[in-house]
């Protein structure tokens, strides 16, 4: 599944794509609230990657997690995802992180609404989510500027470099009002 925006090419992650993906969650500054922590070796990046690619052919499937590619110069800038719930919930979930030299365009923030407009239209679910560190001031904008609303603080539960950190739950419900 294909998604696009006006300056973004949203294309499924293949193993093709795989050292690109291992390049991106190799950096530390991408890595700065994840907690899977920096890849030791491209079979790691590989087995964190296999369940989402391996979903592609199954029936009812749960996981998408799509490269984002300028349309302007055809560049790989970063990745994205969707976890869908159990089906009668109607609930996705959204990450997504970018190369370094790219933040502060507003990349981040469009690909957040694409998957967002894609979660509603495309899987008609009835409301996305995301969970952010408290301290990742960039994420939280991207999601507040995605028209999400902070629902909530759980406290201690990101496994971070040795310490347990704090994460807001953000979400968007399909009647919410957005202004983009
Ligand atoms: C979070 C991330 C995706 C943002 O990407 P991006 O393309 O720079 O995001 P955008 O340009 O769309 O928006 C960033 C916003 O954060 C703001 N910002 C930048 N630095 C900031 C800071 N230190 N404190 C607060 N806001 C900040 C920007 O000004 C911008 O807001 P504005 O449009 O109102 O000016 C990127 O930093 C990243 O990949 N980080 C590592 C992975 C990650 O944390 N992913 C999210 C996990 S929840």
């Amino acid at each position: 599944m294909e998604l696009e925006s006006k300056r973004l090419r949203l294309k499924e992650v293949t193993w093709d794509d795989i050292e690109s993906i291992h390049m991106l969650y190799s950096l530390p500054e991408v890595d700065e609230f994840n907690t899977l922590g920096i890849p030791k070796s491209i079979e790691e990046t590989i087995e964190n990657i296999r369940p989402m690619i391996e979903d592609i052919n199954s029936e009812n499937r749960k996981s998408y997690f799509w490269k984002i590619i300028r349309k302007d110069s055809g560049e790989f800038i970063g990745s994205a995802g969707l976890t869908l719930s159990a089906n009668r919930f109607k609930l996705g979930e959204i990450f997504y992180e970018l190369l370094p030299s790219q933040w502060g365009q507003g990349f981040a923030t469009e690909t957040a609404r694409t998957i967002i407009r894609a979660g509603f239209d495309h899987f008609h679910l009835h409301k996305v989510e995301a969970g952010v560190a408290t301290q990742n001031a960039r994420s939280i904008r991207v999601l507040e500027k995605s028209g999400m609303t902070r629902e909530g603080l759980r406290r201690k539960i990101l496994p971070i470099r040795g310490e347990w950190k704090d994460n807001y739950h953000y979400a968007i419900v399909e009647d919410d009002p957005v202004d983009y």
